[in-house]
């Protein structure tokens, strides 16, 4: 499954997956048949991800990348340097996505400042698409109007069954917006959830894998991540699940609006 950006709906969280370990993690994952590697400046995985992709064999063209700008890179003069760095460190000459992580913290810095920068970036041929995360509604608008004719690709925010940002998700469907869940198997707190655990015996699956198989038939991006190889290849396995209407309806009902990353300094969610 890919999306209109051309952005593989399952893709693989290096959140953690840091050394040797992080790079076999990685491997694991580009050999079990995922295409689309998800990482940060502040994850310090940059180099993992890049190590596995060359011991993988695979060709740059076939896995989608995406990284992130750490807030302490959005000062003038910052963003496109630490990009390179980001570059360097994964091995390879353009990303497929650059997403600005946060919001600068507090609202503290004007978004033009960074956003600018991330347009510069995109426009030196440093990354195919820019996106953002984090991003509420209010910010995606005064994105929209500081990025002109530059599509906002991505905006990626914490989704799963406990909190599935609705009204947040309906505003990046109709602004041609792919939407990216992190935490999208809520790091493990869906086990013995009782509408989950009924559909995933239906369907002979885990309950991460129905939640996953939920967010992409909702059209979205998903990137778990996992440290163990058996996960990894289960996680991947949702892709082969078709969840009914009734089921589909089931899981929309169980939404709590339950937030796990919510720092002090973020943004007013929708
Ligand atoms: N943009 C942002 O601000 C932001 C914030 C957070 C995360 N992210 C991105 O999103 C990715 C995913 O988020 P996340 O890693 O925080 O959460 P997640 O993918 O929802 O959960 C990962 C956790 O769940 C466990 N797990 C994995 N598969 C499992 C399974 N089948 N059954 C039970 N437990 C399982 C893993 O432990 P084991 O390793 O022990 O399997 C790990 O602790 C990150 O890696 C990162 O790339 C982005």
């Amino acid at each position: 499954m890919i999306n209109q950006y051309f952005i593989p709906a399952m893709g693989f969280g290096t959140f953690g997956r840091t050394g040797p370990e992080g790079v076999a993690a990685i491997l694991t994952a580009l050999e079990t048949g995922y295409r689309h590697i998800d990482t940060a400046q502040t994850y310090q995985t940059e180099r993992e991800c890049g190590e596995a992709l060359r011991q993988s064999g695979l060709k740059r063209e076939e896995v989608f990348l995406t990284t992130k700008i750490s807030t302490d890179n959005f000062d003038p003069g910052k963003l496109v340097p630490s990009l390179c760095k980001s570059l360097e460190a994964l091995g390879i000459d353009r990303v497929d996505l650059t997403l600005i992580h946060w919001p600068a913290p507090n609202g503290a810095l004007p978004m033009s400042v960074y956003l600018e920068q991330l347009a510069a970036a995109h426009a030196a041929g440093l990354t195919k698409l820019v996106g953002v995360s984090n991003f509420t509604i209010a910010h995606l608008r005064d994105a929209k109007a500081i990025l002109g004719t530059l599509p906002i690709a991505n905006n990626q925010v914490e989704l799963n069954p406990y909190l599935q940002n609705g009204k947040l998700v309906t505003y990046c469907n109709s602004n041609d917006i792919s939407v990216t869940c992190y935490l999208p198997i809520a790091r493990g707190r869906l086990a013995g959830d009782p509408v989950l655990e009924a559909i995933a015996r239906r369907h002979d699956a885990t309950v991460e894998q129905v939640a996953l198989a939920f967010e992409m038939q909702m059209g979205l991006i998903v990137i778990p991540t996992s440290g163990k190889a058996e996960r990894i290849k289960s996680n991947y396995a949702a892709i082969n699940i078709r969840l009914a209407p009734e089921e589909i309806a089931a899981i929309e009902a169980i939404d709590r609006g339950e937030r796990v990353i919510d720092p002090a300094w973020g943004p007013a969610w929708d």
